[in-house]
């Protein structure tokens, strides 16, 4: 999708490629960690499940499973190829654990493969950055096989009024700080904390997956809203 939003993520990702999973690591002091495991949970993978990873970046949900669940293949997809590159190094340094795992270059709006190819989706830190995130769910929806899972991990608005505003803290004064300093990039993470201060509410996005026609849709809190893992069925 060769719009302007599109061009300005892609290209804040190629620039902090990099460092991107130390970033990620410092700024939640290690937490993304148990978030991960939430998603592999979630996804409960089995031998016979064949998974896509959208927006898969250097590949943590996709490693996450191989180690948690491994299913019989995943194919690791984003359109900034920087991501995948860190993705394939980690991949020779068998981060897989032998899960046969594809690299590609794939736009989350126009995915390459045909109708019910998979049994298992998955998405993380991916819908916020969307140019048309209804458009990339119903693509995720076309590419799941009947009965398959979407598994979504995103930012979220936690509920508790005082924890919100200590986040909205941090996230306000510290993200841009840390990214700044460990990419050298601090505008990346202007748009970063401004995506996700703009990115509606848990409720929101579940109404949003239903419209988009899956059914079956809950999503889990976790560290008390920071972010949810959400699972849909289609
Ligand atoms: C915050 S990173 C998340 C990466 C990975 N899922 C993770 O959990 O660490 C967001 C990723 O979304 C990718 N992305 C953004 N828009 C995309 C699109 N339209 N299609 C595919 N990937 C996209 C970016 O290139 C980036 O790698």
């Amino acid at each position: 999708m060769a719009d302007a939003h599109a061009e300005r993520v892609k290209g804040i990702f190629s620039e902090i490629a990099r460092r991107y999973d130390l970033f990620n690591a410092l700024s939640s002091f290690g937490i993304y960690r148990s978030w991960l495991r939430r998603v592999a949970r979630t996804a409960a993978c089995t031998d016979a499940d064949c998974v896509l990873d959208v927006a898969g970046g250097t590949g943590d949900v996709a490693f996450a499973l191989c180690e948690a669940c491994p299913p019989a293949s995943i194919e690791l997809t984003d359109f900034t190829p920087e991501m995948l590159e860190v993705a394939a190094e980690r991949i020779t340094a068998g981060a897989n654990l032998g899960v046969p795992c594809g690299l590609n270059v794939v736009d989350a709006h126009n995915l390459p493969y045909g109708d019910e190819e998979f049994t298992v989706v998955t998405c993380a830190y991916g819908l916020r950055n969307f140019s048309d995130r209804r458009r990339a769910m119903r693509e995720a929806a076309r590419v799941l096989a009947p009965g398959g899972r979407y598994v979504v991990l995103e930012f979220g608005t936690p509920p508790n009024a005082v924890w919100r505003a200590l986040y909205r803290f941090y996230l306000t004064h510290m993200i841009p700080f840390i990214g700044g300093v460990v990419t050298g990039d601090r505008s990346g993470f202007d748009y970063l904390r401004d995506s996700i201060k703009a990115f509606p509410p848990q409720d929101a996005i579940a109404q949003e997956l239903c419209d988009a026609g899956f059914s079956q849709v809950e999503y889990k809190n976790c560290t008390g809203g920071i972010v949810a893992v959400y699972a849909a069925v289609k």
